[in-house]
């Protein structure tokens, strides 16, 4: 059965396309990354009128360190700058910021940022804006068996209490429910070490349209194919039917 109404709960986004939006345009890549930028406004500005509570951006993956060092360097600034001067219209707007993934390898004052951001409380968010950043999915699947294992040496786990429920609840955005959504721009058919262990029952919507491209009929695009789609987590037909009956 599907939902015509249906909204997603948790929205994740590979924003891919900001060099080829550059390259169209004769232009360095770092336009392109300045452009993606504004999108990034664009989409959160969308959740906000929608009223969806979450959203997970890939800004930079833990692969992204390989890219040329002028690249790097002018993400990191970018970075910088929209903490500079986000943040502070983000809480004005009730958008809870935080990070996930390696942050150690940022920039000190990046990393400052970031922290202090965090720390800014919002009683009651209307969005909960994750940035993930030097992110990979295996990573974190491999820090949260770390997690379980050192538990396990300190005597306060059992091994036979490692179950999906446990390794979940050690997993980076342990307190949301998994995207529904997952976009990906850019016209790549691929989740590129992205939330691995997450995505397993999300809808996946791929779009050719260029990251700094991205506008409100894209979005809308992507919620009505959602919205139209039947979600059975393994089950038949006529088992989500039954559900969805009796749940009135
Ligand atoms: C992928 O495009 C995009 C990135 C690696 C960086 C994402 C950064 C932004 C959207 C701008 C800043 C955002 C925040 C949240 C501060 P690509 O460079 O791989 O594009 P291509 O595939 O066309 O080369």
């Amino acid at each position: 059965m599907s939902h015509p109404t249906a909204l997603p709960r948790h929205l994740a986004v590979i924003m891919d396309g900001n060099g080829r939006w550059a390259k169209q345009r004769h232009r360095p890549r770092v336009i392109g990354h300045r452009a993606g930028a504004r999108a990034v406004r664009t989409i959160v500005e969308y959740c906000l009128k929608r009223g969806i509570p979450a959203l997970t951006l890939f800004a930079f993956s833990s692969e992204n360190w390989n890219r040329p060092e002028d690249e790097v360097g002018a993400l990191m600034r970018l970075f910088l700058r929209m903490l500079e001067s986000e943040v502070e219209e983000l809480t004005r707007q009730q958008v809870h910021l935080r990070f996930i993934g390696d942050r150690s390898r940022f920039p000190e004052a990046i990393r400052a940022r970031m922290a202090a951001a965090e720390a800014i409380h919002l009683p009651s968010p209307k969005l909960t804006l994750t940035l993930a950043a030097g992110y990979g999915g295996r990573a974190d699947i491999a820090s949260a068996a770390r997690r379980l294992a050192e538990r396990v040496q300190a005597g306060t786990l059992r091994p036979e209490q490692i179950d999906e429920a446990a390794l979940g609840e050690t997993m980076s955005l342990a307190d949301l429910p998994p995207p529904d959504l997952f976009i990906r721009t850019g016209g790549e058919q691929r989740i590129s070490n992205f939330l691995l262990w997450h995505l397993a029952y999300t809808e996946l919507w791929f779009t050719d349209v260029l990251w700094p491209d991205l506008d409100d009929a894209v979005l809308e695009a992507a919620l009505a194919d959602f919205a139209g789609r039947e979600r059975r987590f393994g089950l038949t037909s006529e088992q989500v039917n039954d559900a969805a009956l009796e749940a009135r």
